[in-house]
């Protein structure tokens, strides 16, 4: 096939060759692939593990719901039972409770040794006398104020009730309730069994006066089993203090005694009645809110208030009416609640964390690989080599979704099969919808973050630090926030923002609702479960679309203007596309050239004649020259404090067939800047060029496919082979089947890369010389028509012997003369 006749390569031939590059570099990638696959195991297998050892801890029988062995039916063959009688404290947590116990409400009563007397301390006369402990019959303390001490004291005279010896203690409840029963036992965060009623100890009625002998045994039920409790008399001891500080005082002295050997000087409770009258009841009561057993900062002994509200309303309610009524509390209870089993899901608990890593860890991944390519120049030259923004992007997108997709299903799929209720329990539609979308925005911002960095290191360490980073902060801090009710939703909102951020909270919902669907056995997140406020997952799906779609063209935009050398174009470059293209004849010099001319007058008389050569080419269209360049200019613009500079300041010049052409000047002369923009790269600020014929401006496609670009250094893929490189060329310039093959082959031979294998061992191997030869065989693939050399002077040896190796020197160099004072003089002045 004659080369000339080949068109620019396609969308789908580009694309073809990019994703064949790419399945081969992703090949040779080991460690990254051992990593992606690695890591989700890892993590999945260290959660199962932990899970098994928790699990084994927790299921041991102290905490499983007690259990007995009954013969019920009297066939000598028992039959476990379990249930909340015959667990203990630790394990009524875990037993179902479908009809909760009632019990009586208590009030709470200072253990005998701690009842309050009087001491050092304690100024107050009227307390009793501490040879009270040695009789054990210390009185049982309330401590009263209020505005009208006569209606405050005819009330608690009220207080306590007095029994009478035809009780009927069988029905305990019943009983106890019309009394004012008490406990010293302190209380816990459940009523499921009042702690009084096991803890061995008695309870206490308090009365006025204790009758000798009073106690009592009482029998009561829980469930199935019969248990008895003795009920002593305490004497209740009401005390009017002048005002409610003076009451605080008292009390406070009391708590403090604690410190020293003495015991402490404990009350009931303390009530102020503040201003009640015949026609109205208000109340202050004083509760002992330290007075549990519990190290949590719940005030649980608010469940020992009750008693001494209604003690104290009852007391009132006598006043008002006679002791014939009163507002009986008969018991308290629990709400019922299901049973649970003591393993929880640990991928529920420490799910969100460590999802969020395994599935951020693509991130640094796909960074890498995108910084890589910038770094190496990469992506320069296979622009140069005409691949198009388009096919790189939709490719290179399409081939980190598809990495990530993989990755992810594995991740389920093996998380799935070794049973992490995070998955199992939730909706796999909703965890795909989730993933997928989270997987798009990730590639969305690694293309965006690639664009600020230009070092692979610098990116990886980056990368893994917002990895790790943006799990630990949304365990110790979104976490913390999330469940503060009190913090605004909306700055939660603002926090999702932050993509690692709406990632972990999108797996906090999940490890939520996996963890309530395991202990409910239940289902987790459905479908329906998005319309839930308390739900987050709805909005953060809202806020990762709308994220996508807003990031999506800036990271396209971005990533253009970072890969056009920086070179920044207008917002709008875009809208060039739909512009009418110029046609790409020659044209004649504009007003404004002409105008330019006045000042060319000056210059000197060679580089006039190169000029006029130029101008008298362009106006014959003389089919002779590959390459007329017509008054190039490059000008960059005014930027940060620099002045403009002019990198090319216009160069024309007329090359005809078969002339070796070099250019030669120091460092910053303009030599990059000039091949920059005949190989695409750049744009021209003025002036134009033209490579046989076509217009550098609007033919660059048609003018990649027989052009050869050998860059300043070796641009080449580490782990890629000599032949990958040439294929992969090969297929950019359109090259295909048996002719790219071909191509390649005679390539390879040309630069004495074919035998002994060296074709196939990866570019990173190759010393210096065989990458200047692959380098040159890259330029020379497909057999442009016009070549452009970066050299510098360091592999301008290296560069000529490869030229000479691949026979290509020796056909052209007899013509071959170097014009250096057009470029001198114009550039130099
Ligand atoms: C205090 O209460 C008693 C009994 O209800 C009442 O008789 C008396 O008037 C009250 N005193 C004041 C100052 O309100
Ligand atoms: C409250 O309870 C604590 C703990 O039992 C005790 O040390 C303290 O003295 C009590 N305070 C009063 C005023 O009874
Ligand atoms: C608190 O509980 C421990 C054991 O759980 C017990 O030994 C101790 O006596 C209890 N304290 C009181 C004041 O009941």
């Amino acid at each position: 096939m004659e080369p000339s006749s080949r068109g620019p390569a396609g969308f789908l031939t580009q694309a073809n060759a990019l994703l064949r590059k790419n399945l081969t570099f992703q090949k040779r990638n080991l460690k990254t692939n051992i990593g992606i696959i690695g890591f989700p195991v890892v993590i999945c297998v260290l959660l199962v593990i932990l899970q098994n050892v928790v699990n084994h801890q927790l299921d041991k029988a102290k905490y499983r719901c007690g259990c007995v062995c009954i013969d019920t039916n009297g066939d000598g063959n028992c039959e476990t039972v379990c249930g909340l009688q015959y667990s203990t404290l630790d394990q009524v947590g875990s037993c179902p409770i479908p009809s909760p116990p009632k019990w009586p409400a208590l009030l709470q009563v200072p253990r005998l040794e701690s009842r309050a007397v009087r001491s050092g301390f304690v100024s107050s006369t009227d307390l009793p006398d501490a040879s009270c402990k040695d009789s054990k019959s210390c009185p049982a303390t309330v401590l009263f104020t209020g505005r009208n001490q006569t209606l405050a004291e005819s009330l608690t005279g009220n207080l306590f009730k007095s029994t009478s010896s035809s009780m009927d203690f069988s029905d305990y409840l019943n009983l106890l309730s019309s009394l004012v029963p008490g406990s010293d036992t302190p209380t816990r965060d459940t009523q499921f069994i009042e702690p009084a009623f096991i803890s061995g100890r008695p309870l206490y009625v308090l009365q006025p006066q204790c009758t000798a002998n009073f106690t009592r045994s009482v029998s009561f039920e829980i469930s199935n089993r019969t248990l008895e409790i003795e009920v002593e008399c305490a004497q209740g001891l009401s005390l009017w203090r002048d005002s409610s500080s003076a009451v605080n005082d008292e009390l406070f002295k009391g708590y403090r005694q604690g410190n020293t050997q003495r015991k402490t000087n404990e009350y009931i409770a303390a009530y102020d009645f503040l201003n009640s009258d015949e026609n109205g009841f208000n109340l202050n009561i004083w509760y002992n809110s330290t007075y549990n057993n519990d190290t949590g900062y719940v005030p649980i002994a608010l469940l020992r208030v009750p008693r001494s509200l209604n003690a104290a309303s009852n007391a009132y309610l006598q006043f008002l009416r006679g002791t014939g009524v009163m507002i009986r509390l008969e018991y308290v209870k629990d709400m019922p609640k299901s049973g649970t089993d003591n393993r929880f899901d640990f991928s529920s608990i420490l799910g969100a964390l460590f999802f969020t890593w395994i599935v951020n860890l693509l991130l640094p991944v796909i960074l890498n690989y995108l910084v890589y390519e910038k770094q190496q120049k990469l992506k320069v030259i296979m622009k140069m080599h005409g691949l198009k923004d388009a096919p790189y992007w939709v490719i290179s997108y399409a081939y980190f979704f598809s990495l990530s997709a993989v990755y992810m299903i594995c991740f389920v799929i093996f998380g799935s099969v070794i049973g992490l209720k995070f998955f199992t329990l939730n909706d796999y539609g909703i965890q795909f919808v989730f993933y997928a979308i989270y997987l798009n925005l990730q590639i969305v911002i690694a293309f965006l973050m690639a664009v600020f960095f230009s070092s692979v290191k610098t990116a990886t360490v980056i990368g893994y630090i917002y990895v790790f980073a943006s799990g630990l902060l949304g365990q110790f801090l979104l976490r913390f926030f999330m469940e503060d009710s009190s913090f605004p939703r909306g700055w939660i909102i603002v926090m999702e923002i932050v993509p690692g951020f709406s990632l972990y909270r999108g797996l906090y919902e999940f490890a939520q609702y996996a963890f309530m669907g395991d202990n409910m056995r239940t289902s987790g997140m459905r479908w329906k479960d998005l319309s839930d406020s308390q739900n987050g997952m709805r909005n953060v799906l809202i806020i990762m679309t709308v994220e996508w779609l807003v990031l999506l063209p800036a990271a396209y935009y971005l990533g253009q203007v970072a890969s056009s050398g920086g070179i920044r174009r207008g917002p709008l470059f875009f809208l060039q596309y739909f512009q009418k293209k110029p046609s790409a004849s020659f044209r004649k010099p504009s007003l404004k050239q002409q105008e330019s001319k006045v000042f060319v007058e000056m210059e000197r008389p060679d580089v006039r004649q190169e000029r006029e050569v130029v101008e008298q080419l362009l106006l014959e269209q003389s089919p002779n020259y590959v390459v007329i360049s017509d008054n190039i200019k490059k000008v960059y613009p005014r930027r940060d404090g620099n002045p403009e500079k002019f990198a090319v300041r216009g160069l024309s010049l007329a090359v005809p067939h078969g002339e070796c052409f070099g250019m030669l000047g120091p460092n910053g002369a303009g030599k990059t800047s000039f091949i920059n923009m005949m190989t695409g790269l750049t744009t021209p600020t003025s002036g134009t060029a033209y490579v046989r014929g076509l217009d550098i401006r609007t033919d660059m496609d048609e003018i990649y496919t027989s052009m050869g670009v050998c860059p300043q250094h070796d641009l080449l893929w580490e782990t890629l082979t000599a032949r990958e490189h040439l294929l992969f060329y090969g297929r950019l310039k359109n090259l295909k089947g048996a002719a790219l093959m071909q191509a390649v082959e005679e390539s390879l031979k040309s630069v004495n890369l074919f035998y002994g294998g060296v074709g196939d061992k990866q570019a990173g191997k190759y010393s210096g010389g065989m990458k200047r030869r692959l380098s040159v065989a890259i330029a020379l693939i497909g057999d442009p028509k016009v070549y452009i050399f970066d050299i510098s002077f360091k592999s301008l040896k290296l560069t000529i012997i490869s030229l000479w190796r691949s026979n290509w020197i020796t056909c052209h160099v007899m013509k071959c003369f170097v014009r250096l004072s057009i470029w001198m003089n114009q550039v130099l002045d």
